[in-house]
């Protein structure tokens, strides 16, 4: 039996994290509901739906598992719809629970449902991506994309218990890893140097022993917990979370959401790093290198490379970034390995000049990979 490992989120009255191998297993007791709707997109139900329903099952339990499509175009108002209508047409009710079993789609998805059915029932999370593990699952930001924008709907709803099973993590494809790889490397930027460092030197793998990747996932787990704790609606220090979120927002908009989220965040970071470094530079602030894992990461991994248009043509998306106040951009920065500010009035031209050294590190990363054997 490999360990379990608890983390607390200490926000109004808590809620634990339960990570190790085989917690699905505790999906009953977890869940606080009368019954219990097992909201799972369909490979997720296939895989890993047998095993909650198991956990219903031998406690003499009721669990009803309701799927949907998979995919990002789910998490949107017909299907979060069709999901209400479903729990009327099941009579379910005020005493009974939502459990969330999937990656971030389902957590935000099942997560609104559970916000807002009969105005609020509790809610239990099992994610299972690590982008779900590292992200989505704790903090408690649920809801659902507009054909106008990602995210427009949605509430803070906090689940009652997460359940985090990195047996799941064996059958999710080798690029959903990398994926959730870069949030987790963010996490040990802002807080974790042990952490980040595990990730630059690849033992945050599929094939990876299970105490490791629970020790990890618990690790990155700590640091979300942390901030979020301190900071839940996201009035300050959560916002330390968007590290290398402006420029990744921006990349997978100017590819036409061709790259993925979790690529755009690891390019985002090494943006964020040489922008910290220029601006110190221009401001004569103290400063500390913080991008070795990040170059190893990128150049370890093979993380999709970015578009790399002239910054003219990047700039209209960096405006329509959220958190872009009254004409200039807010980014997060960092002096040092763990030390993040926010900085809302970065020079363009030091914004512009660090994108060409972007690019020139981008090219020197393509060779590495070229050198390593690695993806071309
Ligand atoms: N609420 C938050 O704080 C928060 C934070 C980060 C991301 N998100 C949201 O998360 C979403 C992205 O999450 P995601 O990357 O997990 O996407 P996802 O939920 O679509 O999962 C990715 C794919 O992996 C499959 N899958 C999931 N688990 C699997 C497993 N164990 N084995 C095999 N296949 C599996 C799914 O069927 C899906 O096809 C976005 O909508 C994003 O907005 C929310
Ligand atoms: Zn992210």
């Amino acid at each position: 039996m490999t360990d379990v490992r608890t983390v607390h989120v200490a926000t109004g009255p808590g809620y634990d994290v339960r990570i190790g191998s085989g917690v699905l297993a505790e999906a009953a007791a977890a869940s606080p509901g009368r019954r219990t709707a097992v909201i799972a997109d369909t490979t997720v139900a296939n895989l890993h739906g047998p095993v909650v329903l198991d956990a219903f099952a031998s406690a003499g339990r009721d669990a009803v598992l309701i799927p949907v499509a998979p995919g990002e175009p789910s998490k949107d108002l017909a299907t979060y719809g069709a999901l209400l209508r479903r729990l009327a047409s099941d009579r379910f009710g005020r005493d009974d629970a939502v459990l969330a079993l999937g990656g971030g789609v389902v957590c935000d998805l099942a997560g609104f449902v559970a916000a807002t059915w009969m105005r609020g029932v509790p809610l239990v999370h099992a994610p299972t991506t690590l982008l779900a593990m590292a992200d989505a699952a704790i903090g408690g930001k649920t809801g659902v994309n507009l054909p106008e924008g990602k995210n427009l709907v949605g509430a803070f709803w906090r689940p009652a218990a997460v359940l985090m099973d990195v047996r799941t993590l064996a059958t999710l494809p080798a690029a959903q890893i990398v994926e959730g790889c870069a949030e987790v490397l963010k996490h040990g930027l802002l807080a974790d140097p042990e952490l980040s460092d595990a990730i630059a030197s690849g033992r945050i793998a599929a094939d990876a022993p299970e105490d490791d990747l629970i020790r990890w996932v618990a690790a990155s787990a700590s640091v979300k917990a942390g901030v979020v704790a301190g900071d839940e609606r996201e009035a300050g220090e959560r916002a330390h979370l968007n590290l290398g979120h402006t420029l990744a927002h921006a990349l997978e908009a100017a590819s036409g959401h061709r790259l993925a989220h979790g690529a755009a965040v690891a390019w985002g970071l090494l943006y964020a790093a040489i922008l910290s470094r220029a601006v110190a530079e221009r401001c004569g602030r103290p400063y500390r290198d913080w991008s070795a894992p990040v170059r190893a990461f990128l150049t370890a991994r093979p993380v999709p490379y970015p578009p790399e248009p002239a910054w003219e043509q990047l700039e209209p998306y960096l405006a329509r970034d959220k958190k872009a106040r009254g004409g200039t951009r807010r980014w997060v920065l960092m002096d040092g390995p763990c030390a993040p500010y926010l900085a809302d009035d970065v020079p363009p031209d030091v914004e512009r000049d660090a994108w060409a050294r972007f690019r020139a590190t981008v090219a020197e990363v393509r060779r590495a990979r070229g050198t390593n054997g690695g993806d071309t």
